[in-house]
């Protein structure tokens, strides 16, 4: 019996690997069902049999009640971007200089770059002993129970000499036809779709119950190592990519290494483009890599990313469809924004029907009306934005900011030195209540790790909590009854607020999300007073229908704060209602700790000068002040002199001048992540 047992595993192994991994099927479906039900058959008879590489194994896993933290031995980074051919040859001339090497010494190898979710799957003596999300790169989230599910990913390594370790990096995606399926599922359930085969594969990957991971056609391919033992050794990538495929993985298609030259580059991207509709997965863009990888060491990283690996992206797919009007979202922090209705439009692999406007300066600057034809475009996840007007609609309206908020009616305002439009009911209204609760509970500010949207959104629509103070009022009965809850779970709920009751002041003051003060104005504030109380106290001492001369002492006080920063920080606080929130909260046995934070951070961009361009999701003050702690000098325009421009959405002028002058170009994401590293 066992070894019948056993012949089945390696027979079924072999027909889904033939199957998931090579594209060549082997036997029938139904040969294939009758040894799987045999299988399941003997394992039932008999659990002692059941191998940790048996088939059966993939799917079996219990759900999951919390995604458990993994640390990355080797950080998992990501690729810079190139934008056109001449992006790309400067990256590796750049790379070739430094190897004092000329551009066509380098081998480059070329791979597709396929649209989903980064993962690393951790083998240890050839058997899968997890896998885990990319997550800030250092430390990820633990979803081997998903991840098994993946038919091409192995389970045990075809190798009967396996390293100790080996840390196998690649994308899980969703192929075209599996995700059109999925989609055309939930439209006949009248589900929610999902708007791209990549949001699909986070939204799966990221289930407690890898159920549904089973049902859909994930699928994964490897790119690179992470942490892999001594024993194994490679001169060059493509080597580590034979490797892999020897182990079992699915081989990504279209690769290939050449010797870097314009002309080479502007072949492989030709030849890409034309390839990229027919491949059966959504691609967007060309990783390429030097090869080599001694080349590679001695290259090495910056905080975000290597410097021998660019990713050419593709450009964004454009578009003409016609404006049908705008509507007001009303944010956290009370901030009106438009956006656009669309007549749908297939853009970018999706249909789009909504687009952002940012703000009423920029319906200005693209002259916008009502009933226009415009221009719009979608690259990857960017939300889609609208580009330019091409006619005149028969009928053309002028679009207004209303008067009043469309979610409670108070009065909107202009605020003070922006471009913004705000609803002034602070915490009142119920769009900004919402927002600032699951601001103030999610992972970056007080992790209340049960309390997640779904659920805030939930207790919020039942009137369970009105503000961020009611969360501490919660009972275990309150959770217990909703839809998808059990005594059990809702005692997590409750546990885990009771977990997050003692943090940091800095973190407290920006989880309030008083608008303007992010994590650095909140640091800097929380470095000066130290204690809430002390704030408290200062705040009083400013007369409560204060001028802007009354703000000094408190602006001068704090390091690199801005009059309008302190009048938002003196308002909020002098607000009775918020002031009564807060003291409930304290009441409720909310600890606030500090430590000084900005002294412990080295001048690491000493002697330098940044330009800050665009719309940034920090407050500008924020970027600025953080820069300055940095050590670097905040320039008002570009110069040869500039050290490098931090370029927001929508950057105009100051991103072009940097371009043409060849100053460094960092978007918001890299910016964090060098501050963060
Ligand atoms: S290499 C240290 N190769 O693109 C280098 N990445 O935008 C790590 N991606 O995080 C990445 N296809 O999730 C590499 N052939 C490929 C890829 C690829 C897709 C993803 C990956 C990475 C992201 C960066």
């Amino acid at each position: 019996m066992s070894k019948e047992y056993t012949d089945l595993v390696a027979t079924i192994n072999q027909w889904n690997v033939a199957y998931h991994v090579l594209d060549a099927p082997m036997v029938s479906d139904a040969e294939y069902d009758l040894a799987f039900r045999r299988l399941l058959a003997l394992e039932a008879e008999n659990p002692a049999l059941i191998t940790a590489d048996s088939p059966s194994q993939r799917v079996g896993a219990k759900p999951i009640d919390t995604f458990r933290k993994i640390e990355h031995q080797v950080k998992m980074l990501s690729l810079d971007n190139a934008f056109s051919l001449e992006d790309t040859v400067d990256f590796f001339e750049k790379a070739a200089k430094e190897l004092a090497l000329n551009l066509n010494e380098l081998a480059v190898y070329s791979e597709p770059k396929l649209d989903g979710l980064a993962i690393a799957i951790h083998y240890h003596k050839g058997i899968l002993v997890y896998a885990a999300t990319r997550g800030d790169g250092q430390v990820g989230e633990d979803v081997t129970h998903n991840i098994k599910t993946i038919q091409s990913v192995p389970i045990k390594l075809a190798t009967d000499n396996p390293p100790d370790i080996l840390d196998v990096r690649g994308e899980v995606f969703m192929p075209k036809i599996a995700f059109e399926k999925l989609n055309r599922l939930a439209q006949q359930n009248d589900a929610k779709l999902f708007v791209n085969p990549r949001n699909a594969v986070a939204g799966t990957v990221r289930q407690m119950n890898p159920k549904i991971a089973a049902e859909r056609d994930l699928q994964f391919i490897p790119y690179g190592l992470g942490e892999y033992s001594n024993e194994q050794s490679f001169s060059a990538h493509s080597e580590v990519m034979a490797y892999l495929v020897s182990l079992g993985f699915k081989k990504n298609a279209h690769c290939y290494a050449f010797l870097g030259s314009v002309a080479a580059f502007e072949k492989n991207y030709t030849e890409m483009v034309r390839l990229r509709d027919d491949l059966p997965m959504e691609i967007d863009g060309i990783v390429y890599k030097i090869d080599a990888l001694q080349q590679q060491a001695r290259l090495g990283f910056t905080a975000h990313h290597p410097k021998w690996a660019v990713a050419r992206k593709f450009p964004a797919e454009q578009v003409v469809t016609q404006l049908l009007g705008v509507d007001f979202q009303v944010g956290r922090t009370g901030v009106l924004t438009p956006v656009a209705r669309l007549v749908p439009v297939f853009v970018g692999g999706v249909t789009v029907s909504n687009a952002t406007l940012h703000n009423m300066d920029e319906i200005e600057r693209l002259g916008l009306h009502i009933g226009e034809s415009i221009v719009i475009q979608r690259a990857g996840d960017v939300i889609p934005k609208i580009v330019k007007v091409v006619a005149s609609g028969a009928e053309q309206l002028p679009i207004s900011m209303p008067e009043r908020c469309p979610v409670c009616d108070a009065v909107v305002a202009r605020i003070e030195g922006q471009v913004a439009y705000s609803c002034t009911n602070g915490l009142l209204c119920s769009a900004q209540s919402a927002e600032r609760i699951r601001h103030y509970a999610s992972r970056k500010f007080m992790n209340i790790q049960n309390l997640g949207p779904k659920l805030i959104e939930q207790l919020y629509g039942l009137g369970m909590i009105k503000t961020i103070a009611d969360i501490y009022t919660l009972k275990v009965s309150d959770i217990a009854n909703l839809e998808g809850y059990g005594e059990k779970s809702a005692q997590n709920v409750i546990d885990s607020i009771v977990e997050s009751k003692t943090t940091k002041l800095a973190t407290f003051l920006s989880a309030l999300g008083i608008h303007g003060v992010g994590e650095e104005g909140a640091k800097n504030i929380a470095n000066v007073y130290k204690n809430i109380d002390a704030l408290f106290a200062a705040i009083d001492a400013i007369p409560d229908a204060f001028s802007d001369d009354d703000l000094a002492v408190f602006k001068d006080n704090i390091p690199n704060f801005g009059l309008v920063m302190s009048k938002n920080v003196v308002t909020f606080f002098k607000d009775a209602h918020n002031r009564s929130i807060v003291s409930a909260i304290l009441a409720a046995g909310v600890v606030l700790e500090h430590t000084d934070t900005a002294s412990n951070q080295a001048p690491i961009l000493a002697g330098q000068t940044w330009v800050l361009t665009g719309t940034l999701q920090m407050p500008r003050q924020e970027a600025k002040a953080i820069l300055e702690r940095l050590g670097a000098k905040v320039a008002g325009s570009v110069s040869k002199k500039t050290h490098c421009v931090l370029a927001g959405e929508n950057a105009g002028s100051k991103l072009a001048d940097a371009q043409a002058l060849g100053v460094a170009v960092m978007d918001e994401a890299a910016f964090l992540t060098l501050i963060n590293g």
